[in-house]
């Protein structure tokens, strides 16, 4: 299970902010994010891989959540309003043994993306996506690829660390 990190504190500040109907998160490993949108929207819907976290959520959070173990948001449907992650974003080195809480990939993107376009058909009509992203990444690739899926992004924050840069994306239609 995902140890929570700055990645994970600075996107769950970040959603401080929004408040609506109906939320879900991508990824939720133990609880962090997924916290502050049970005390913000009316129902929230969390996803991971991984059951070892969906089992620790479930104990530890609200009633107003419901945990689905799939691949990104692939068996969902409905309208959210606002759909929040923080990807796994290390790029996976030769020889380097796969960890999924936290390798996206060759580049790193590649995770973020599939995550992006699973969600896509579920934003509501103004709804927004928050996207943890970092230099560690391929991240012009990624605000490329954003673009090509048909989103517009902005950053919303970033956090500079002595190893990397964070950045929250917010992404509308
Ligand atoms: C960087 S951790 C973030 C955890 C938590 N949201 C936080 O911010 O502390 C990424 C999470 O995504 C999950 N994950 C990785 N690949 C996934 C996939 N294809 N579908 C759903 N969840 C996935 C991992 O199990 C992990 O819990």
């Amino acid at each position: 299970m995902y140890h929570p990190s700055e990645d994970s504190f600075l996107l769950a500040q970040s959603i401080e902010d929004y408040h609506g109907t109906l939320a879900l998160e991508i990824g939720v490993g133990s609880g962090e994010v997924l916290k502050v949108l049970c005390q913000n929207f009316r129902n929230v819907i969390g996803t991971d891989l991984d059951q070892t976290s969906l089992d620790y959520c479930r104990k530890t959070l609200p009633s107003n959540v419901a945990l689905v173990c799939c691949d990104a948001a692939c068996s969902l449907r409905g309208r959210f309003d606002l759909i929040a992650s923080n990807p796994p974003y290390l790029p996976i080195h030769n020889g380097e043994e796969l960890d999924c809480t936290i390798h996206g990939g060759k580049t790193g993107i590649e995770t973020t993306l599939r995550f992006l376009e699973s969600a896509k058909v579920l934003l509501a009509e103004n709804g927004r996506m928050l996207i943890v992203a970092s230099s560690l990444s391929d991240y012009q690739s990624l605000l490329c690829r954003i673009n090509q899926l048909g989103f517009r992004s902005h950053v919303l924050r970033k956090q500079k660390l002595f190893f990397e840069t964070l950045v929250i994306l917010e992404i509308t239609l």
